[in-house]
């Protein structure tokens, strides 16, 4: 449908009938305007997965590796291929659009959403971005590029003021979202936060950037909650505000058409934004269906399976100690809590319930079956509060079948709605009308005699009782605005009580259904620890008899998390202390890291072989043991610097002071800040190893290249291994005697090329114009110096095989 025919839709709406469509109908969903057509939008979150209208445990989704294992992949083809899964899962679950991919920087190793992220690298991640947007809306489903903008760490994050120049928001965090809408992106978010003094959905670069200049037509849909007043956003261009059906924007906007404090054609101008995206999505159709044909790729498991060891990146490998040989094992030793308890994803509005999840010892037991013996010992335990019950040692106390009761009771206690369910998680219980009270029933049964811990999680008046004891009772009043707390991560409160090895008991939390205090219940319970003297002495003595050593470590749901910032980047609990002690004991001790983000790592000289893993999602265990194996490269490369140590690294603050957070590093973060800081950091940006090696054998470039035009860099490369691999060729860029300030160097493309053992092939790397130019904040403008920079290859930002003068003329 053309422009003309949209404003001729628009024409027959009042102005009454124009606002309402600028604020959600629900959570999830847009308003519909039958008259005209358009039927409601249904979005849901996020990027590692398409969880749907709902936080039902058994609406199972696909579950992609996070975004810093995507951005590991450096492999478009790869991305797109991920993008047509989460269209394919959006479409089965009747979803319009993704609320996907998030363009925030790696900016501080702390933050709490950096698994969300692909990067610390402007560049990487808008090529990321792009492959991922292609795929998604080649299949008429929407993207979101969110959140616009800066808001690359968690603390205060619904208020923070984050304050730098123009020039730094241009060349680094605007640049992931101007390449989005290069690839047409469909939605862009606006942040809850403010950057240089106005909050994101007031910004003028929602006008003045991000559609006038860069000319995005799509609509500019608020984060959740985040419209807090009518006039700004409206005039500063913010489209719709989600979600609904109240908004403070929705109650003050009328009235402000009505006076001409907003202008109609404004207002015109989101519905036509808003018409425009449901015709894209096929929401605009009389009768348009809400669910089309999944185009499901052929094995979904294989493809999630496939990601796994395409961004797994090796780090170390010591007298190639990987892959194992599996001809050549009788016993393995597989150790930690996360090999049987993997973190599949990382925390808060991205999670979804994956249709099943296949842990490390799964993948390696599978693999190794009649091979050899899989010895799995945990080790000490992480210390961690309780998790929410689920059907593993729970019974669904009226049919006994594995599960939870969840039911629905009114004001006096009488049940009005109850259904077994599958977790002690609770964020959506089935609402009745009159539901005073939600609770969670469920007949444990304990595996080990001693104190275990039981909590009970959300805001408001709530209780726990075991076999009829009351344990909690009282009321957690709701400090917080921030939903990500509110509804999907409340506190839990704790207690411990002794229980006996194999006698059942009852247990019930109920909360209160009061305004204001969030859509979460929570029932969790957690059996009492092993003494982790005993843990870690069984850990090293089925280490020392094994032929290799697995250790699994790695975050936590409490630590690497939306609505946080993390305050350190140890492994929890005694997880260096473990490493240590297995590796004593065996020198073919391999670690896979299982982080979405950087952890310190402090024995990394002193293991065999050292994998990072990231949450790969539902496939993990079948991918890394693939990677163990040898069925599999790890071809991923770091997408972000990282440090040895959290006092090494140049860039952590996200603390706001007074409200605000200063940028102060400028245009120097990720290995930008190490090398203007001269510092080595434990792996650099582009850092991976494979199960190959790589000589540099030639290299073409021009030497003199126009200000305004592409060119190509052509490297040949030779597999010098003894087996077939992936290379990642990079290039970067540096102008020492440059004008204006300029990073130490920059990455500004890359090539990946594969090769059998003494083959060769040849990368070529397109660098964009866009990689030569910097922000005049005088002209206030885009400007190239002519005149030399370097030009150079190499495998990361911090090993450079080749490095020449380029000229840059204008008349080359
Ligand atoms: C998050 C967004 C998310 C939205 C809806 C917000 O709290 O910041 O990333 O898409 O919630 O769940």
């Amino acid at each position: 449908m053309n422009d003309d025919m949209i404003d001729r839709l628009i024409d027959r709406l009042s102005p009454a009938r124009k606002v309402r469509l600028l604020t959600g109908a629900t959570t999830w969903r847009t308003a519909a305007e039958p008259d005209i057509g358009l039927r409601e939008m249904v979005c849901s979150d996020g990027p590692a997965g398409v969880r749907g209208e709902s936080w039902d445990e058994r609406r199972t989704s696909a579950l992609l590796p996070s975004a810093s294992a995507l951005g590991a992949l450096w492999d478009d083809d790869l991305l797109e291929e991920l993008g047509r899964l989460l269209a394919s899962e959006a479409m089965r679950k009747g979803v319009d659009i993704v609320l996907a991919p998030t363009l925030n920087l790696h900016r501080s190793p702390l933050s709490g959403r950096h698994f969300e992220c692909f990067s610390e690298d402007p560049e990487l991640t808008g090529r990321a971005a792009a492959a991922l947007i292609r795929g998604i809306q080649g299949q008429g489903i929407a993207a979101t590029a969110k959140h616009f903008v800066a808001n690359d760490s968690e603390t205060e994050r619904l208020t923070v003021d984050v304050r730098m120049s123009e020039r730094v928001l241009r060349e680094v965090y605007l640049a992931p979202f101007e390449a989005a809408v290069e690839a047409g992106v469909w939605l862009v978010m606006a942040a809850y936060n403010g950057v240089n003094g106005t909050t994101m959905t007031a910004s003028p670069l929602l006008g003045d950037v991000l559609k006038d200049e860069w000319g995005f037509d799509g609509v500019v849909v608020s984060d959740w909650a985040a419209v807090r007043t009518a006039e700004e956003p409206a005039r500063a261009a913010l489209d719709l505000a989600m979600p609904g059906p109240h908004s403070p924007w929705e109650k003050c906007l009328a009235g402000a058409v009505e006076d001409g404090r907003v202008a109609e054609k404004t207002v015109d101008d989101k519905i036509r934004r808003l018409l425009r995206l449901a015709d894209r999505v096929g929401a605009l159709a009389p009768g348009s269906a809400r669910v089309r044909p999944a185009l499901r790729p052929r094995d979904t498991r294989a493809l999630l399976r496939r990601a796994v060891a395409a961004g797994s990146v090796l780090v170390g490998n010591d007298g190639d100690v990987l892959p194992l040989d599996p001809a050549a094992l009788s016993t393995v030793a597989v150790i930690g809590t996360h090999a049987a308890a993997p973190r599949v994803q990382g925390g808060g509005s991205a999670g979804v319930h994956p249709s099943g999840a296949v842990t490390p010892l799964d993948g390696i037991r599978t693999r190794l079956r009649g091979r050899a013996r899989v010895v799995h010992v945990p080790g000490p335990s992480l210390g961690l509060p309780p998790s929410p019950v689920d059907t593993v040692r729970c019974a669904e106390p009226r049919s006994g079948t594995p599960g939870v009761l969840v039911r629905l009771l009114d004001a006096q206690g009488r049940e009005l709605y109850a259904e077994r369910r599958l977790s002690g998680r609770q964020l959506e219980p089935t609402l009745v009308p009159g539901a005073h009270t939600v609770e969670i029933s469920a007949l444990l049964r304990p595996e080990r005699t001693g104190e275990w811990t039981f909590g009970v999680g959300g805001f408001g008046r709530m209780t726990l009782s075991l076999d009829a004891r009351v344990l909690v009772d009282d009321d957690f009043p709701c400090l917080s605005d921030d939903p990500a707390v509110v509804h999907v991560n409340p506190p839990l409160h704790t207690v411990r009580a002794t229980l006996v090895a194999k006698r059942p008991v009852h247990l019930v939390a109920r909360r209160e259904l009061a305004a204001g205090t969030g859509r979460a219940t929570i029932l969790a319970a957690a059996p009492p620890e092993e003494p982790p003297a005993a843990a870690l002495a069984a850990a090293v003595a089925s280490a020392r008899t094994a032929d290799a050593a697995v250790v699994f470590v790695g975050t936590t749901e409490h630590s690497e998390t939306e609505g946080h910032d993390r305050t350190g980047l140890t492994l929890g609990g005694r997880q260096d202390e473990l490493v240590r002690a297995v590796a004593a004991a065996n020198p073919r001790t391999v670690v896979v890291v299982n982080s979405g983000g950087p952890v310190e790592l402090p024995w990394r000289e002193d293991v065999g072989a050292l994998l990072l893993g990231w949450f790969p999602g539902q496939e993990t265990g079948a991918g890394i043991a693939d990677v163990l194996f040898g069925h599999a490269e790890p071809e991923g490369r770091l997408p972000t610097t990282w440090a040895a140590c959290l006092a090494d690294a140049p860039v952590t603050e996200t603390r706001p002071v007074g409200g605000r957070l200063e940028y102060a590093e400028g245009l120097h973060i990720g290995y930008r800040a190490w090398l203007r800081a001269g510092r080595e950091p434990a792996y650099w940006f582009g850092h991976g190893l494979g199960y190959t090696t790589w000589r540099y054998e030639s290299v073409d470039a021009p030497a003199r290249v126009a200000p305004d035009s592409a060119f190509r860099v052509r490297v040949r490369v030779r597999n010098t291994g003894r087996r077939p691999g992936r290379e990642v060729v990079q290039v970067y860029l540096a102008r020492p005697e440059s004008a204006v300030e300029r990073p130490e160097r920059w990455f500004a493309g890359y090539a990946a090329v594969r090769a059998e053992p003494g083959g060769t092939a040849t990368a070529e790397v397109v660098v964009r114009p866009q990689a030569l130019r910097h922000w005049s904040e005088a002209d206030r403008s885009w400007r190239t110096e002519t005149g030399t920079y370097r030009l150079m290859v190499g495998r990361s930002a911090g090993d450079l095989r080749w490095d020449n003068p380029l000229r840059v003329t204008a008349a080359p």
